[in-house]
């Protein structure tokens, strides 16, 4: 474990064993049992706690009761199934939390119009937490969920107010930001990069690293269906102030964002140049000052949190006249990728007035069914739109997409064949493994025209086109081979 710190915890000087060198199992009240709740709450109680995950939401709480997660999380049910001894599920949780020493909380974040960040789910929790914080016992409370600078200030005075107390010690306020990816959420939790602990004082960063400890010092033996990663070490630990962590989770965000916004804009110029930006982006990954992740160019980013992130962190901006021109400009090349999908289909059927779209993959992205600003969604409508007619193919998904959109005229297709009957093109939107290998040939021969655009740079163009497709992919040149390629290759043995 490595331990770095700033403001009033110093580097170096947290001592895990001060808390209670004999506490190993803490009792801990997740409220909000969403992505991030019931993640968390699933891997603490896997890891020794007793977890209390709180939702006000019945039906979701029903559901983890009988042990299902009520949501696609690959190794979330087992791990539930793992820990099944430590954890209960519950509406209300009174005694709950007013027992626990760590209180969790989780509950959504969503955006208002404008981008501000919409606090009322904080608020209530915080009132709740706050009348059950009764008795002397010192306790803290984390916010996980992720908030703008300040919001530590405001829980702590909203936790006061509710709870009778003025100027207590017995409980302090924590920023312990979440830094999981949905699709590899339990694996995230279990062996993450870092944990940052944002505290006024250092009992409560103590506490927290003790809840912690098993992830910082890896004293776990690994659940089988999620083995250590090999070459992992420890997680650091970082420590701050309260407002300095509430803004390392909104700028480790922006900076995945503008990563992405870059690549696809460096994309959009291969496309008029001819060199392809897959080669463009190995080699400038290989930088490892810049590194090889979220270098891949295509229709761009969606889900619960970079658009709702972003919109927060420039709306702070604009608060105090700060302008952030670089975030800006990522956000903005990322809602016209989306667009540019359909602007290649425009171009290569001539128009797509009554054309047949299949759509492959609806999810924002591959292993979970969240469909949160998910870039099909944008693309389905603009090309409904337009007169087209559009099927999509999920293997996850599609029930979720039915149910919350069910004014989306989109046709579900049972398999990627069935898809692709009839259709004058193909949209590659969620990269899926399934997708990586299509049976091309068979899609090709029930298809009315064959266009293919690769959303996600993930098909290999000369294998596509060996089909009788048309390959579009984003800044993937001319798709001919060149000496280029050899070079690349070699490079890779
Ligand atoms: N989903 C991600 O990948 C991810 C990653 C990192 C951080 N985050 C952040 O974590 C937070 C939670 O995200 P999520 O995706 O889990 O959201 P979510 O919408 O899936 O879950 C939030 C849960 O909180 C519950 N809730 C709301 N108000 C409540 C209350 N007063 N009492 C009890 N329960 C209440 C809701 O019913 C819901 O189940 C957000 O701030 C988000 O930005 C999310």
């Amino acid at each position: 474990m490595t331990v770095e710190g700033v403001g009033r915890v110093r580097k170096g000087d947290l001592q895990l064993t001060s808390v209670n060198p004999a506490q190993k199992s803490f009792r801990v009240c997740v409220v909000g049992s969403g992505y991030v709740g019931l993640t968390t709450g699933a891997c603490l109680a896997f890891l020794g706690h007793r977890i209390t995950c709180i939702d006000q939401n019945t039906c979701k709480i029903e559901a983890m009761k009988r042990g299902e997660t009520g949501i696609f999380e690959p190794g979330l049910d087992k791990l539930l199934r793992l820990a099944a001894g430590n954890i209960a599920f519950t509406t209300s949780g009174e005694t709950d939390l007013e027992q626990a020493d760590v209180v969790i909380l989780a509950v959504g974040t969503p955006s208002l119009p404008d981008g501000r960040v919409e606090l009322s789910q904080v608020r209530e929790a915080a009132d709740k937490i706050g009348k059950n914080l009764t008795g002397d016992r010192f306790r803290v409370v984390a916010v996980k969920s992720t908030v703008p600078a300040g919001t530590g200030k405001m829980v702590k005075d909203l936790l006061r107010k509710a709870s009778g107390r003025k100027g207590s010690t017995s409980f302090a306020v924590a920023s312990n930001p979440e830094f999981l990816r949905e699709g590899s959420a339990v694996q995230d939790m279990l062996y993450p990069d870092r944990i940052v602990i944002g505290v006024e004082e250092r009992a409560a960063a103590e506490t927290l690293a003790a809840l912690y400890r098993p992830v910082l010092e890896q004293e776990f033996v690994p659940p089988p269906f999620c083995p250590r990663p090999g070459g992992y070490g420890f997680p650091a630990l970082i420590t701050s102030d309260i407002t300095t962590a509430e803004m390392i989770k909104y700028a480790a965000n922006a900076f995945l964002v503008t990563k992405i916004g870059f690549i696809n804009e460096i994309a959009g110029l291969c496309d008029y140049t001819g060199a392809d930006v897959t080669a463009v982006a190995r080699a400038i990954g290989l930088d490892h000052r810049i590194g090889q992740h979220f270098l891949r160019a295509g229709i761009g980013w969606g889900g619960s949190c970079f658009g709702k992130d972003t919109a927060a962190l420039l709306n702070m901006g604009s608060e105090f006249a700060c302008d952030l021109p670089v975030l800006r400009g990522a956000v903005e090349v990322n809602r016209r990728q989306r667009l540019r999908a359909v602007e290649k289909l425009q171009h290569a059927l001539k128009g797509v007035r009554g054309c047949t779209i299949g759509l492959l993959g609806l999810a924002f992205k591959p292993n979970t069914d969240d469909l949160r600003d998910a870039p099909a969604l944008d693309i389905a409508r603009r090309l409904l739109s337009m007169g087209a007619r559009v099927k999509a193919y999920d293997p996850v998904t599609m029930n979720n997409c039915r149910t919350l959109y069910p004014d989306l005229e989109i046709e579900y297709a049972e398999d990627v064949i069935s898809l692709a009957e009839g259709c004058d093109a193909l949209v590659l939107v969620t990269e899926w493994e399934e997708f990586t290998h299509l049976p091309l040939a068979s899609m090709a021969a029930v298809m009315n025209r064959r266009v293919l655009v690769d959303g996600r740079n993930a098909l290999d163009p000369p294998e596509v086109q060996k089909e009788g497709f048309v390959y579009l992919g984003f800044g993937r040149g001319t798709g001919e081979k060149f000496e280029g390629d050899i070079l690349v290759q070699r490079e890779h043995k």
